[in-house]
C-alpha cells in the first residue's frame, strides 16, 4: 500500500477502503502524460528559481528512466501503489533520493490528474482524426470508381429514386467529415493547460504557468484554477463526438447487413471479415458490421456515464471525478477498433453492380421522372403525379414497369405521352440529369469529389507528435 498521504492520520487504511480508492489498476494508462506534465513542470519550477540546476537535471534524468524502463518492460507498474501519481513519484524517489521529494512542489495531484487525461485525450483525438481520415480515404476510392454505378436509392427503405453507389458513399463521407471537424473543434477548445491550478485555488509558488503550458504544446493557461480542476466539459464533447461517429458507423453497419443479405445480394463481404455457424454450413455472417453496430451501445453509455457523474459534483475537485477515466477509456478503444475493422471490411468488400442496377430498374423507381416528363410537355406537376400513379397501378395490376409498358397503353392513359418518354425515364437519364450540386448526376458528383479530395490533403493532424505522444524531450 504505498500511498502520498498519512501524516495526520493514526489508523492504517482500512484494506477495503484502500482498494475501492485505488486508481492504479485504470490510471496506469496515464503513465506516459504524467511523467511529461512532471517533467515539464521541474522544467519551469528551476527557471522560475524554485529548484536548482541540479534538482531539476537529477528530477528529470529520473523521469525519463522511469519512462523508458517502463516502455522497456523493464519496470512493472504494480498495484502496491494508490494511484500512477503516487508510481512515478515514489520510484523517482528511490532513484534520486532528497531530490525526487521536491517534484511535487506548487502542484496538487488535482491539478496533475486534469493535466494528464487532457493530454491523453488529446493524444486521442489526434489518433481518431487519422483513423477517419483513412475511412474516408476508402469512401473517396469507393466513389471515384462508381460514379455511374446505378443502384435504387431509398426512403422508409422503400426504393424511391435511382441513385448511384459513388452518391451512396458520399453520404457517409459528408458524416465522417462533420466527424472530423468536430474533433477538430473540440481540440481547439480544451487545448489550454490546467498545470499550476494546485488544489483549486492556485500556488504562492511564483509559477511560470504559460511557459509550462507551451512547453506542453497548449495554447495557454487556463484562466480559473477552481475550474481548470474541475472541468471535464472536453471529456464530455469528446464522448458526444465519438457517439456521433458510433452512430454514423452503426448507421453504415446496417445498411451493409442489410444489402448483404440474401434477399439484396448488392454486397458480399470479404471471407476475411465475415464468420460462420456451428450448426448451419452454407452461412457467412456480418458479424463485424453486427459488432459495430452492437458496440455504439456501449459508447453512448460511456457519454451518459460522465456526464451523470458530473452533474451533481460541487466545486471544485471531488473524487467522484475519477470515474472520468474507465469509460472513457473503454469507449476509445471500441471506438479505434471500429474504426480499424470497418474501415477494413468495406475496403475489401465486393459490390455486386449488376445486381444493384437490376434493383434500380424495378420498383418505379423512374415514376417521379415520368411525372417530370408530363410536366415538361406543360401537365401541371399535380395532374402529372395523378396520371404517374394510376399508371404505376395499372404496371403493378400487369406485373410490368412503365418503360416496358407501349406507347398505345401509356397514350391510354394520358395522351401526351410521345416517343420519347423512354428517354426520359430510362435509368441512365434519371441519374444523369440530377446535376445539382450534392445529386447523385456525374457531372455534379465529379465536383463534389475534387471538394473532397482537397478536405482530405487539408485535413488537420498535429505533426507535433512529440506532444501527441506524450514524448516530450527537454
Ligand atoms: N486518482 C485521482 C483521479 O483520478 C487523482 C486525483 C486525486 N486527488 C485527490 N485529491 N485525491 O481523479
Amino acid at each position: 500500500m504505498a500511498q502520498l498521504w498519512g501524516g495526520r492520520f493514526t489508523k492504517k487504511t482500512d484494506k477495503l477502503v484502500y482498494d475501492f480508492n485505488a486508481s492504479i489498476t485504470f490510471d496506469k494508462r496515464l503513465f506516459k502524460q504524467d511523467i511529461e506534465g512532471s517533467i515539464a513542470h521541474v522544467v519551469m519550477l528551476e527557471k522560475q528559481g524554485i529548484l536548482t540546476c541540479e534538482e531539476k537535471d537529477a528530477i528529470v534524468k529520473g523521469l525519463t528512466g522511469i519512462r523508458n524502463d517502463v516502455e522497456a518492460g523493464k519496470l512493472i507498474i504494480t498495484e502496491e501503489y494508490e494511484d500512477i501519481h503516487s508510481f512515478v513519484e515514489a520510484n523517482l524517489i528511490e532513484r534520486i533520493g532528497e531530490a525526487g521529494k521536491k517534484l511535487h512542489t506548487g502542484r496538487s495531484r488535482n491539478d496533475q490528474v486534469a493535466l494528464d487525461m487532457k493530454l491523453y485525450v488529446r493524444t486521442e483525438v489526434i489518433q481518431i482524426t487519422e483513423h477517419l481520415k483513412s475511412l474516408l480515404e476508402t469512401l473517396l476510392d469507393i466513389m471515384e470508381k462508381n460514379l455511374t454505378t446505378y443502384m435504387p436509392g431509398f426512403t422508409h427503405l422503400q426504393k424511391a429514386q435511382p441513385t448511384t453507389l459513388a452518391h451512396h458513399m458520399s453520404a457517409y463521407f459528408e458524416m465522417f467529415k462533420r466527424d472530423i471537424l468536430r474533433l477538430q473543434d473540440i481540440y481547439q477548445r480544451m487545448n489550454y493547460c490546467p498545470l499550476g491550478s494546485g488544489a483549486f485555488a492556485g500556488t504562492t509558488y511564483p509559477l511560470d504557468r504559460a511557459y509550462t503550458a507551451s512547453l506542453l504544446g497548449f495554447e495557454g493557461p487556463t484562466l480559473n484554477s477552481m475550474d481548470s480542476v474541475a472541468d471535464r466539459d472536453y471529456v464530455i464533447e469528446f464522448l458526444a463526438a465519438l457517439s456521433t461517429i458510433m452512430m454514423h458507423l452503426s448507421r453504415f453497419s446496417e445498411e451493409i447487413i442489410i444489402w448483404n443479405s440474401n434477399e439484396y445480394r448488392f454486397v458480399e463481404i470479404d471471407d476475411a471479415f465475415s464468420t460462420g455457424s456451428s450448426i448451419m454450413p452454407q452461412k457467412k455472417n456480418p458479424d463485424i458490421a453486427e459488432l459495430v453496430r452492437g458496440k455504439t451501445g456501449r459508447v453512448y453509455g460511456a457519454l451518459m456515464s460522465i456526464l451523470t457523474t458530473m452533474k451533481g459534483i460541487p466545486l471544485a475537485y471531488n473524487k467522484d471525478m475519477q470515474e472520468d477515466k474507465e469509460v472513457t477509456f473503454d469507449a476509445i478503444d471500441t471506438v479505434k477498433n471500429c474504426l480499424v475493422l470497418f474501415n477494413g471490411m468495406l475496403a475489401s468488400m465486393k459490390f455486386r453492380n449488376q445486381v444493384m442496377e437490376v434493383s434500380a430498374m424495378k420498383g418505379f423507381t423512374n415514376a417521379t421522372d415520368a411525372a417530370d416528363y408530363l410536366v415538361s410537355k406543360g401537365v401541371p406537376f399535380r395532374d402529372a403525379h395523378g396520371i404517374i400513379g394510376s399508371l404505376v397501378l395499372y404496371c403493378i395490376e400487369k406485373d410490368t414497369s412503365i418503360d416496358a409498358l407501349s406507347l398505345d397503353e401509356l397514350k391510354a392513359v394520358s395522351p401526351v405521352f410521345e416517343a420519347d418518354v423512354y428517354e426520359a425515364v430510362s435509368l441512365k437519364t434519371c441519374v444523369e440529369k440530377r446535376l445539382t450540386i450534392g445529386a447523385p448526376g456525374k457531372k455534379a458528383m465529379e465536383e463534389v469529389i475534387c471538394i473532397d479530395r482537397e478536405f482530405i490533403k487539408n485535413i488537420w493532424i498535429n505533426e507535433d507528435s512529440s506532444h501527441a505522444s506524450g514524448d516530450v524531450q527537454f
